[in-house]
This record gives C-alpha cells, sequence and structure tokens, in this order.
C-alpha cells in the first residue's frame, strides 16, 4: 500500500528555468533514494506537488519542504492510500 500527499504551497519568489531545473534534479535524485515517486507542478509562482511512498519516508520529505525557505507553508491536501503508483 502506497501512501500519497498532495499540497500546494507559493514560491517566495518567482522561480527562473534554472532554478526549477535544479530543484528537480535535486529531488528526483533524493526521492529515488528515499523510493518516492510523484511529481511537482510549478505555475505562476505556485507549487503542487504528489509525493508517494511509504508513508515515513514521504512525511521527511514533506517535512523538508515546509521547513524550505523557498516557499510558504504547504497546505495539505487529506491523506490517502492507493494500490498501485500514479
Ligand atoms: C516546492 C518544493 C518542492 C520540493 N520537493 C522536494 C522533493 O520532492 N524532494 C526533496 O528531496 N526535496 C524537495 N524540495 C527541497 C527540500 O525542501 C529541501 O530543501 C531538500 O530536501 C534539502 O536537501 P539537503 O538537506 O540535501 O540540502 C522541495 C523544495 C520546494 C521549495
Amino acid at each position: 500500500m502506497l501512501f500519497h500527499l498532495i499540497y500546494v504551497s507559493t514560491a517566495v519568489k518567482p522561480m527562473i528555468g534554472d532554478e526549477l531545473v535544479s530543484l528537480l534534479e535535486q529531488s528526483r535524485a533524493r526521492n529515488k533514494r528515499h523510493r518516492i515517486t510523484g511529481m511537482l507542478l510549478y505555475s505562476d509562482g505556485h507549487f503542487m506537488q504528489v509525493l508517494e511512498g511509504e508513508e515515513a519516508s514521504v512525511m521527511k520529505i514533506f517535512e523538508d519542504i515546509s521547513h524550505d525557505a523557498g516557499c510558504t507553508r504547504p497546505a495539505r491536501r487529506p491523506p490517502s492510500c492507493a494500490d498501485d503508483r500514479a
């Protein structure tokens, strides 16, 4: 059973291409180490991210994002579980 977490957040300042690519690369590498998948969307200064994997791993990453100076405190959607990855 996979744990899913979805949140929305706002960038503290608009992100340009290189910053987004760097955030994505860093996130993908770390998420892979923690067996986390999902997606990260950015539009007009707002983020939406889906994180999925073991609950403890997802919560650890989410905790880090919650304290990240690059975005406002993330607002979570209600948690859910699924049998398969998205
Ligand atoms: C909108 C947003 C989404 C992020 N998503 C992830 C993520 O999926 N995985 C991850 O490891 N870090 C993500 N980060 C970065 C973390 O908040 C944090 O900076 C990073 O994990 C710390 O890594 P370090 O301790 O190696 O410096 C995200 C940051 C922001 C602003």
